[in-house]
């Protein structure tokens, strides 16, 4: 695949180095999209089964006209009961179903905005996606994105899902309007949806997970601590299967979003476009100068100059391990190549756990972003 098939279009969203909260909320609230939903169609039923066709005929005709004729407000719960024939109907979706449920979420983030104007929900939904996949240990064929286990306490209650009940309440939302899709693949999607709407590279994704059951879950301390070392990140990272390289490149994740004290107890973001994908995470931590935040708070890094950024000490090893230092300088010099890494590493991390006969296409799709045609 050629790279250029893997990069979205950029709709950058810099900040000045001083940005207020308010006005940081107004530069990066994403151009709003439209979205139509075209009329329900006919899953494709059994060819052989000609009473089962007719009956998923019926339905769907029958939901078709409510469709047309009932209110926008009341479009939903007709598109709710579409969806609960479909299931029912053993309906196989197609790759347009997906895309379906793609830019429904796009549509959802944009309606949110940035809730309660402190939050913004993109890099949230980034985080529950790769949670969700990084409990994945390659010895014991356990965790990962499959059976979504965090749906299940005390998986949903580990210090490291702090926060994310967040994400899994807007994407409980999405599942009432297409039950058909696995939480697993909803939530991958999401992640996917999150890196290509914040101008990240296209993620090449497949669907396939299905929802597993509480035993499932996957004990605590399997997600990396931020307070901790290279030794630690190895460790973790590596029972996932992933390299020095991957470790470096994945961790460019934090190029958006923030932390939040009422979360993991840090504090800040990382980047001054905190919902824009770029490479700048690496080009701060070789720019900045970071010192020690003195605060009551746990040990993180502020930039000197306006202490407004912040680095966890995981991220602050990455320009300390000479392994790690050589990747990450590499990805502060040329964008183009972090994100060729970094699409490929998070299409690895979002298919963890699964089997690869669980997959319904033999290679991962690439999904339209929200506003392409
Ligand atoms: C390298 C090990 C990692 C550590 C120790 C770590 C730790 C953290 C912590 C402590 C937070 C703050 C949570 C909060 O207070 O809201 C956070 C947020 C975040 N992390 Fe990581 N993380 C790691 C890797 C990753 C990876 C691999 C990705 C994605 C590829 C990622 C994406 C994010 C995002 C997008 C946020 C922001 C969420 C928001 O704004 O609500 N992180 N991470």
């Amino acid at each position: 695949m050629s790279f250029s098939l893997l990069r979205a279009p950029i709709r950058r969203a810099a900040l000045p180095k001083s940005f207020p909260r308010t006005q940081l909320a107004n530069q990066i609230r994403i151009s709003s999209r439209r979205f139509s939903t075209p009329p329900p169609e006919a899953g494709p039923a059994p060819k052989s089964n000609t009473i089962l066709y007719v009956g998923i005929g019926a339905v769907f005709v029958a939901a078709g006209v409510a469709y047309f004729t009932l209110s926008d407000s009341g479009s939903t719960a007709v598109k709710s009961g579409v969806q609960a024939a479909k299931v029912k109907a053993n309906f196989v979706p197609t790759k347009e179903d997906y895309q379906k449920v793609y830019n429904r979420i796009a549509k959802k983030l944009d309606e949110a905005g940035n809730y309660d104007g402190r939050w913004f929900l993109w890099p949230v939904l980034l985080r529950l996606a790769w949670h969700t996949s990084g409990t994945y240990d390659k010895d014991t064929k356990t965790g990962g994105s499959n059976y979504a286990t965090m749906r299940f306490s005390p998986e949903s209650q580990h210090g490291a899902n702090a926060g994310l009940n967040v994400a899994r309440d807007l994407m409980e939302n999405i599942k009432q309007e297409f039950p058909w899709i696995s939480y697993g693949d909803l939530w991958t999607l999401g992640g996917v949806a999150a890196v290509q709407e914040m101008a990240g590279p296209k993620i090449p994704w497949r669907p396939g997970r299905i929802d597993g059951v509480a035993a499932q879950a996957t004990p605590d301390g399997r997600l990396p601590d931020a307070t901790q070392g290279s030794d630690h990140l190895r460790r973790i990272f590596g029972r996932m299967g992933f390299s020095d390289q991957e470790i470096v490149a994945l961790s460019g994740g934090h190029a958006v979003g923030r932390c939040h004290t009422d979360r993991s107890g840090f504090d800040g973001p990382w980047t001054f476009s905190p919902t824009t994908i770029t490479n700048d995470f690496y080009k701060l931590l070789f720019d900045e100068k970071w010192t020690w935040k003195k605060w009551g708070g746990p040990k993180q890094l502020e930039d000197k100059s306006t202490k407004s950024l912040m680095m966890l000490p995981t991220d602050y090893v990455l320009v300390q391990d000479k392994s790690f230092k050589k990747h990450a300088k590499a990805y502060a010099e040329d964008n183009e190549l972090f994100f060729k890494d970094f699409s490929a590493v998070v299409a690895k991390l979002f298919e963890l756990g699964v089997p690869t006969e669980q997959f319904v296409a033999p290679e991962p799709w690439i999904m339209k972003n929200a506003d392409e045609k």
